[in-house]
């Protein structure tokens, strides 16, 4: 098929160019933005009186019959007839209204043209993403909920460290993913500038009316500078950095739950429609989502990294290498939302198994801060105190003792403080319904962080 751009050229394209520089296959996801846009374009125009009313009549009845062909699966888009979405839409616009579809293009280049597109594609993807977000969140809270009480033990240097409960381990991702939504939500505002009207590079000499386009799309703001217009892919350079973080806190998540499955730790069960099996080991029960999550994310750190590369050398304006920024884009928002799709749902119906948490927090000495800082309550500097505990805790490893069924002769042997109320202090229940300070563990300050999250999320809702 002859080209939209056939005029100056003398010979067909070679087909291997034809291929290699079509970008169909990739960006014919965005036709419903390349529409939307082609009518808020023809809209000005006529409203402009740069093309007639009839005109532009005309044109937005036709972009309408694309698009309900394209939703119903109807056109076929193949890089031998089409180079992109926008020639597609523009050649098969004037084969359905004739000489009015040609008058589509004027005041327009695809350079504003794809620019328009990108932005539309992120911004509602992005609504997507953070829909899902709310879920996750969702999840978490109701399982943080229902685990505020769960003793587990904590960790650094993966050694068990102090107790805390599963709701709280939970309400740190809870908040990691906050930070997540509040990202995205920073870049959406970022972006809210419309690049239509930018042009090729240098604007155009029609009367448009940038503002009454922008309105007509939902975009706050137009670009101020029709050559950072065109060439402007920070959105798609802070997306795909939003996204990697949020994809380091999914990673995060499933190492954690990959740990918490296994015989070593036995925390929790996924269900059996969230695992997978072995083709030689019967025995085994795999947590395959989990470890696919934490492989997927190098993908979109990857993906950013595509865009930060094809970026820095580029002079002004528009460059084809940008076309490029298409399929990094798209992969990180088809990983992350694949990623979440499976995540929540794995993490409602997992089971959690707090006997088991509770029997590991009651080896590897999780109390003996709290030993400590009994003496110390008890008027002993913390440092003498720290190192009476550490008497205590090598005199447990060498009799086969945990701290809680260490007889109290001993424990006086060490320091006199010691007296029968020690055994309290050091209960499990007691470690970390004591740890009240903001932020800590302790069941009600667990359950007002669960609050704030759903507050964060209501006053979302009513955004
Ligand atoms: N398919 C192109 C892209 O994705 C559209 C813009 C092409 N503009 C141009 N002047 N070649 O970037």
């Amino acid at each position: 098929m002859a080209k939209l751009w056939a005029g100056r050229f003398k010979k067909e394209t070679d087909q291997a160019v034809n291929a290699f520089n079509a970008s169909i296959g990739v960006d014919q996801r965005m036709y419903r933005e390349d529409i939307e846009g082609s009518m808020a374009h023809a809209a000005m125009l006529s409203r402009q009186g740069i093309i007639t009313e009839e005109d532009g009549r005309q044109i937005r009845l036709g972009l309408q019959s694309i698009l309900k062909d394209m939703d119903a699966g109807a056109i076929s888009l193949t890089p031998e007839q089409y180079e992109d979405i926008h020639m597609a839409n523009e050649q098969l616009l004037t084969e359905r209204i004739g000489e009015a579809g040609k008058r589509l293009h004027t005041a327009r280049s695809r350079n504003d043209q794809v620019a328009l597109d990108l932005r539309l594609y992120v911004r509602r993807e992005i609504g997507e993403i953070a829909g899902q977000i709310t879920e996750l969140l969702e999840e978490l809270c109701t399982l943080a909920e229902a685990n505020a009480e769960t003793v587990m033990p904590g960790y650094t240097h993966l050694q068990r460290a102090q107790p805390i409960t599963f709701g709280h381990h939970l309400m740190a991702y809870a908040n990691m993913f906050r930070r997540d939504a509040k990202r995205l939500e920073n870049c959406l505002e970022g972006m809210d500038e419309m690049p239509l009207g930018c042009g090729a590079l240098a604007g155009t000499t029609y009367p448009i009316d940038r503002e009454f386009a922008a309105g007509e799309l939902g975009f706050s703001r137009v670009t101020d500078n029709s050559l950072d217009g065109v060439s402007d892919r920070d959105y798609c350079m802070e997306l795909c950095g939003c996204l990697s973080i949020l994809m380091v806190h999914l990673s995060r998540l499933s190492e954690e739950i990959i740990l918490w499955c296994s015989w070593e730790f036995k925390f929790v069960e996924l269900d059996d429609a969230f695992s997978t099996g072995s083709s030689i080991m019967p025995q085994k029960k795999n947590p395959d989502v989990c470890e696919l999550i934490r492989g997927k994310a190098g993908r979109v750190f990857g993906d950013l990294q595509t865009l930060l590369v094809m970026m820095k050398g580029l002079p002004l304006a528009y460059n084809k290498d940008m076309q490029e920024d298409k399929e990094a884009v798209f992969d990180a928002i088809d990983t992350v939302k694949a990623c979440l799709e499976v995540l929540t749902p794995m993490m409602a119906t997992m089971t959690v198994l707090p006997d088991n948490m509770r029997a590991a927090a009651r080896k590897g000495f999780l109390n003996a801060t709290d030993c400590a800082d009994y003496l110390t309550k008890k008027g002993l500097p913390f440092r003498d105190a720290y190192r009476a505990v550490g008497e205590l805790v090598a005199i447990c490893i060498e009799t086969g003792h945990v701290l809680d069924d260490l007889p109290l002769d001993q424990y006086q042997a060490v320091c006199p403080l010691f007296e029968a109320d020690v055994y309290q202090a050091i209960d499990l229940k007691t470690c970390v319904g004591e740890r009240k300070s903001l932020g800590g563990p302790a069941p009600d300050e667990v359950r007002r962080q669960i609050q704030k999250i759903r507050a964060f999320l209501e006053s979302r809702k009513s955004e």
